[in-house]
């Protein structure tokens, strides 16, 4: 049946992907049991000026960043109506003819574009997934509208609306972005050096619409499989379907959609970024039988040749020696492009690999 229902996925056939490339294997495919008590964070309460709502939403957030590097948040500030409006867009890309898709197809190498199922570095098999990538940089000026541009330069003036709700999106998801990294810098002690806050006025994040269509036999395949994101955090928004899971406590455990919140997680930069202390946590994403699921993943990164480095406080603050060198994320980039996931793409591979 694997076979019947990818004949429905025209894309994945149009590449002459055969259905048992989809088919993980079983030690990829142990179910959760057991649902993540995610930490929900109220950022209306790091905005007040009650001291004492103010340290709880710090002391939750340190908690949550240590055990999982995995949280969400509620009273976020950005628009229900603009991730409405994302969230819809979502399926005027994918129902796009597979011919265009084809034309539009992510180059190796290149940060935009479709991507179907093509073997990337989370997966041991094909993903049961389309997707449709794009950049934002966070120095870029609203009356610029790099991402109307973008649309309109590569699929045309009938995706004006298209780009428009999209440079909404990214615009709003930098924002929160930035009051994230001004959060993670009180919970580390170092909101004097703005370390993170100036860090990431520069730099390029990644936009990325997934589209995981229903399945047969979802106990075969994986949506996305498992990985830690390289980036410094990453904002999801997923919608109510389900099929987010981080391994946490050495078990799969399902994260439950939460209306108006959205997920945010740890990744490897930061990870390095607060020496440790803070966990980029390893997730993926199942399908199911009976609904097609959306989301979309900011992913934020910093300048590529910047010289990245714990700052010196976090360290002494730990009584701990400084556990990873000095790296860029241009390098990082790459070792993720090079390595999967599953054959040990983690940080300390990564420092092996940039210092043989
Ligand atoms: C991802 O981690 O890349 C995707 C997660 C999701 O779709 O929920
Ligand atoms: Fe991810």
């Amino acid at each position: 049946t694997l076979s019947q229902n990818l004949s429905l996925f025209s894309f994945q056939k149009q590449q002459n992907l055969a259905p048992t490339q989809f088919i993980w294997p079983k030690e990829d495919l142990i179910q959760a049991q057991e649902e993540l008590n995610a930490p929900v964070i109220d950022l209306a309460g790091f905005l007040s000026n009650d001291k004492k709502v103010i340290d709880a939403t710090i002391e939750l957030l340190r908690a949550a960043c240590m055990e999982h590097g995995f949280f969400q948040v509620i009273n976020h500030g950005v628009d229900e109506a603009v991730i409405q409006a994302a969230h819809d867009e979502i399926d005027t890309l994918f129902d796009l003819p597979t011919e265009e898709k084809l034309r539009l197809r992510r180059q190796r190498g290149s940060v935009w574009g479709y991507s179907g199922a093509h073997a990337d570095r989370f997966a041991k098999n094909l993903p049961w997934k389309e997707t449709y990538s794009f950049r934002f940089d966070h120095a870029s000026k609203p009356e610029e509208k790099i991402v109307v541009d973008y649309f309109d330069s590569v699929l045309g003036d009938s995706f004006k609306k298209t780009g428009m709700v999209y440079q909404i999106y990214c615009e709003q998801m930098n924002k929160l972005a930035m009051t994230i990294f001004k959060l993670l810098e009180t919970s580390l002690g170092v909101e004097a050096e703005e370390y993170y806050s100036k860090l990431f006025k520069e730099g390029t994040s990644i936009m990325r619409c997934n589209y995981y269509p229903q399945c047969e036999q979802p106990e075969l395949v994986l949506g996305t499989g498992p990985h830690a994101d390289p980036t410094s955090i990453t904002i999801l928004h997923q919608d109510q379907v389900g099929g987010l899971e981080v391994f946490s406590d050495n078990k799969w455990q399902s994260v439950r959609p939460c209306p108006n919140a959205l997920v945010i997680n740890i990744g490897d930069t930061l990870m390095a970024l607060s020496n440790g202390k803070y966990k980029s946590c390893v997730h993926r994403a199942m399908v199911n039988s009976e609904r097609t699921r959306r989301s979309m993943v900011y992913f934020v990164n910093p300048k590529e040749d910047l010289v990245l480095r714990a700052p010196e406080k976090i360290v002494e603050a730990d009584g701990v020696e400084r556990k990873y060198p000095d790296f860029k994320w241009a390098d990082l980039y790459e070792f993720t492009q090079r390595h999967h996931r599953v054959d040990g793409a983690t940080l300390e591979n990564f420092f092996r690999w940039l210092h043989p």
